[in-house]
């Protein structure tokens, strides 16, 4: 069987606010992993959502979490705070070191 492409999901565009790099963030991976891909040096240690290595800020865009509460406080997620190693992009987004 095989798959109508219009089906497939989507790939947005990440930048990296400080160098302006560009990289394929597709909706069904980490913002970690698609950093990764494209050569992008971010730190990263549990990829749990736990230990807060990897915590970067978004300065546009959404991402979404597969567990229910990945390790930020109440204030941190409006603030645009995240965790690339379990977020996946819901749209565009460009992220800031922390
Ligand atoms: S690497 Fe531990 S929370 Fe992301």
């Amino acid at each position: 069987m095989t798959r109508d492409s219009s089906q497939q999901p989507p790939v947005f565009k990440g930048m990296l606010q400080d160098t302006g790099a560009a990289f394929a963030a597709p909706a069904e991976q980490s913002l970690f992993s698609s950093m990764r891909q494209a050569g992008i040096d971010w730190p990263v240690s549990c990829r749990n959502g736990t230990c807060r290595t990897c915590i970067g800020q978004l300065v546009t865009g959404e991402v979404a979490y597969d567990i229910p509460w990945p390790g930020l406080s109440l204030e941190e997620k409006p603030d645009g705070y995240c965790l690339p190693c379990i977020a996946r992009p819901l749209c565009d987004f460009v992220i800031q070191r922390t």
